[in-house]
Parts: structure tokens; sequence; C-alpha cells
């Protein structure tokens, strides 16, 4: 990718088509492109590979962990499917990479509809891609941000694509640790599940500290900090807080790698540093 300063997004925001224009800031590390090189991809610029980069050099179970929890993700999306789930609602989309939401959960049923929110316009910009490979009228990539949940709930193209008298399943996947205490996470999550009628579900995986040694556990943060986002790793007893008032599916919220495994267990599963769980709205 070449280093720009405006990309102009001819995207449909918020279903009004008002074309945006988006600040990229390729000098400052962004989480979703730093994600994107840790998986292999191809869609950042120098300064995210230098800070990634950098995190890999604290602990090379960093890219490890993000492999784990994209498989987290499909595992969870195509259980989620195949429970009968029709509408998925997924914020903190990320570059598209293989095997994206819309993919797993249209191959369980073509119908499936998937709504993908962020607030990264170099996320939007290859969301584009993605509509164009996928079924009309079943998919829509929209700006949001988390922080933002009755916007995201009032959002016309969300309501448009998704009924949310009908159950939904809530993605937050390696999004809340970008969230500060702050900005509350909790009351965010809350907000979006109160919305949800009985039978939604939530998944969300989120980045801990648990596994590291004490010395090294705010190293990885202090990265984050020249960021455009900052990183709250939480304890897994803090990230199972997010599920209060849920049912969580077997196995309960474990590290990414040990929720329904499709393959033979590796020695890293245990400390591999990302919580996960996917819980049923009563
Ligand atoms: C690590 S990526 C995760 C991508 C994908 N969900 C996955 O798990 O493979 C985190 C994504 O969250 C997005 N993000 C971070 N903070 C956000 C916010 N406040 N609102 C919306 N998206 C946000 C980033 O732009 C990035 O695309």
């Amino acid at each position: 990718m070449t280093d720009h300063q405006e990309v102009p997004l001819d995207w449909m925001s918020g279903g009004q088509g008002a074309p945006p224009s988006a600040e990229l800031r390729p000098e400052v590390p962004h989480p979703a492109r730093m994600y994107d090189y840790y998986l292999g991809g191809k869609d950042n610029f120098p300064a995210d590979r230098a800070a990634a980069e950098q995190v890999l050099s604290l602990s090379p179970l960093v890219r490890i962990s993000a492999q784990a929890n994209r498989a987290f993700l499909q595992r969870a999306v195509r259980t989620l499917a195949e429970l009968g789930v029709r509408q998925f609602l997924d914020i903190g989309t990320g570059i598209p990479s293989a095997g994206n939401t819309h993919e797993i959960a249209q191959a369980v049923d073509p119908a499936a509809k998937v709504a993908y929110l962020d607030n990264d316009p170099i996320v939007l910009v290859h969301g584009r891609a993605l509509l164009a490979g996928s079924r009309p009228g079943t998919v829509s990539v929209l700006q949001a941000d988390l922080r933002e949940p009755k916007a995201i709930l009032a959002d016309p193209a969300v309501r448009e694509l998704l009924d949310l008298e009908q159950p939904v399943a809530l993605q937050l996947f390696a999004i809340l640790h970008f969230i500060d205490d702050a900005d509350d996470p909790y009351a965010i999550v809350r907000t979006l599940v109160d919305a949800l009628p009985s039978g939604s579900y939530l998944a969300l995986s989120h980045a801990t500290g648990d596994f590291a040694p004490p010395e090294d556990a705010a190293k990885g943060p202090a990265v984050y900090r020249s960021a455009t986002a900052q990183l709250s790793m939480r304890t897994r007893a803090q990230v199972l807080r997010f599920f209060d008032g849920l049912d969580l599916l077997d196995p309960g919220l474990v590290t990414a790698p040990l929720w329904r495994p499709d393959q033979a267990p590796q020695d890293t599963d245990h400390e591999v540093a990302i919580w996960a769980g996917v819980a049923r709205k009563p």
C-alpha cells in the first residue's frame, strides 16, 4: 500500500448516500492495520508495521493470539449460524481477512444478514471490495463508533438491514480492549444487549495480560499509547462481567483456541492472551 493522506470514500454512510472523506493518518499506528500485519495481511503502513514489530518483540505470542482470535471468530459465527441466527451485528469488523463473518454465516444460510461497523476509514475502503462479492441486500459496511451505542441502534442503515425485533448475534471480537474504562465499556455492551430480543447472542473476545509476567504486562499497552486507540487489557473476571445476565454457552469463557476447537490442541493454547466466549440472552 502506498502512503497517502486522504481517501475520499464514495461510501454509503448511514444509508444517506453522502460520501464522507476520511483521514487515514498513515504516519500514526492504527490497531486495525497492526492487526492486519499480525495476520500476515498487506493493508498496513510502515508506522503500523514498526509498532506491530515492537509489540511482537515483547511477545511472539501476540501473532499466535491474533490468529487464534480470528479462528475463534470463525468458529463462533459458524456455531451461531448453526444455532439458527440469521442476523449479525459485527462491530469492530477489521480489515477483511480470510473467513469474514458474512462468508461463514452465508455458507450456512445464503440469506443471513451482516451489518459490519467500524470507526476506521481504511476498513470502510476495503469494505467496498467485501460488498462487491456479497449477495445484494445482505451485507452493509458502515462507519460507526462503539462508544456511541445508541447511535448504532438508531442508525437507519442498521435498521434497514437488521430487524432488531428478531434475534441478533452481537459480535464484539477484539474491540472492547480498545474501549477505555473512562468510556464505560460495560454500559456500552449493556445498552446494545438490552436493545436485542430474547434468543439473541453476545460473542466477544478480549485481550488480557493474565498470562504475562507482571513486569511485561504494561509494555503492550505502552506501544499502543502512540497509536490511534489505547489498549486496555482486562482480567478474566473483568471480561466475564460483560456477560452478566446472559447464559454462557459451553465451554464458558476460555482462551480463544480452547473455545470449541476443531483442531488438535497446541502447547500454547492455555496462555494465548485472548479470552473468548459466546452467550445467549434468556
Ligand atoms: C483487532 S481488530 C479486530 C477485527 C475483527 N473483529 C477480528 O476479531 O478479527 C479491531 C477493530 O476494532 C476497530 N475499532 C477500535 N475501536 C473502535 C471503536 N471505538 N468503534 C468502532 N470500531 C473500533 C478497529 O478499527 C479495528 O478494525
